[in-house]
């Protein structure tokens, strides 16, 4: 399956989503946003195109709380009273979660109807709307029920970014990051010299960040092989998070926990294959500048492995399956490093604390 026609940006991204407004306006066009995509990005949108002017707003609540099957039906029931038919269309405004809950109602309502993403964060825009996951989470376990299914165009503008608060925007760095490591040398080396996630954060490069996920989900859409590359960071990473969710008041983001998974994946890399200790230290020492360090309350390692383990489906540590690297721009997958590893590399991103990696 090729979906690599379809990301559109700039001059050339407005004029696109001006004739698909014109082309659904007949048919009926609904728009979903959040509470904060309403307010700071709709205007932009209503701004830039015109045949919106009836469109119907759907608003849902911002929050991954909300990544619900209750807010599903409440966005099937307002295309149900604004008419929506087969031919109608979805744009989805706003950041991942917009995008995964609006795609998911989209693709089930009648069937299906046509959809398109227009990411407002940056991980939005380099991960969540490329690929066709769409989806919400059930009993607290993320993206539980969910389908593949791709939008109509996904349109990338870094206008929308200006109002991201940072924080928001060094999550989508992380993953951008994450896909320099499995991409290329060259990638890799362009953010290790540009040293900025601003300087990082322009059009150029958030697309060429996400034609690498593109390319990837093109080769491998359901996620037998090479797809798995993504999941590089993500295995400590994801565990990082869930105990951030349970000590912390103000939990890390998705990305702040990657950046750290990132870091001792790479070092489990280094002891399994070789990967380049100072390709290692150029990443410590980049995180480091971006982020900062993070502190573990009680027993990090017993309760990371744990999470790890529930995560992946209750497997005893030994079977826990890793997306690794073994050189930057060389992915490998289906790795399993064993409980002594893991913790070591834990241990080596504790012991950074005190400094830059010299
Ligand atoms: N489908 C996939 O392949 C995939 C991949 C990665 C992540 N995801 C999903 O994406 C979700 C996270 O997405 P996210 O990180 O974009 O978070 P998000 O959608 O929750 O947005 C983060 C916050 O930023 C606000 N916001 C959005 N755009 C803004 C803008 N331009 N200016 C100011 N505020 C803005 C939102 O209202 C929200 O408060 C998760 O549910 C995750 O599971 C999906
Ligand atoms: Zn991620």
């Amino acid at each position: 399956m090729n979906i690599s026609n379809s990301i559109y940006s700039g001059v050339v991204g407005w004029s696109r989503l001006q004739e698909i407004i014109l082309e659904y306006k007949k048919s009926g066009i609904y728009i979903l946003v959040d509470e904060n995509t309403r307010e700071l990005c709709l205007p932009l949108l209503k701004a830039k195109c015109t045949g919106l002017e009836e469109a119907l707003v759907i608003e849902m609540h911002s929050n991954e709380s909300n990544k619900t099957i209750a807010s599903v039906e409440k966005i099937w029931q307002q295309l149900v009273v604004g008419n929506a038919v087969r031919n109608s269309l979805m744009i989805c405004l706003g950041g991942g979660l917009v995008t995964d809950v609006g795609g998911f109602a989209a693709a089930t309502f009648k069937r299906g109807i046509n959809f398109i993403h227009i990411p407002t964060t940056l991980l939005a825009m380099v991960d969540a709307s490329i690929g066709g996951k769409t989806g919400v989470n059930l009993n607290s376990i993320k993206n539980q029920i969910g389908v593949f299914a791709l939008p109509k165009a996904v349109f990338i503008f870094e206008e929308f970014l200006k109002t991201l608060p940072t924080r928001q925007k060094l999550s989508g760095y992380a993953e951008m990051l994450k896909h320099a490591m499995i991409h290329s040398e060259e990638l890799f080396e362009k953010f290790i010299i540009l040293n900025s996630h601003e300087k990082v954060c322009n059009e150029v490069n958030i697309l060429e960040s996400a034609s690498v996920k593109l390319d990837i989900v093109n080769s491998d859409f359901t996620e037998t092989g090479l797809r798995k590359s993504l999941n590089f960071g993500h295995t400590v990473g994801h565990a990082i998070e869930s105990y951030s969710q349970k000590y912390d008041s103000d939990p890390l983001l998705h990305g702040e926990a990657i950046a750290i998974g990132l870091i001792c994946e790479s070092f489990i890399s280094m002891r399994m294959f070789g990967f380049d200790k100072n390709d290692l230290k150029r990443l410590a020492n980049l995180v480091s500048w971006h982020f900062p360090h993070y502190r573990f309350k009680p027993k990090p390692g017993d309760e990371l492995l744990a999470l790890m383990c529930h995560d992946k489906k209750n497997a005893s540590s030994s079977q826990l399956n890793f997306s690794l690297i073994r050189k930057i721009g060389e992915p490998v997958f289906d790795k399993f490093p064993g409980e002594k590893l893991i913790l070591e590399s834990l241990h080596f991103y504790i012991n950074l604390e005190v400094g830059f990696f010299v």
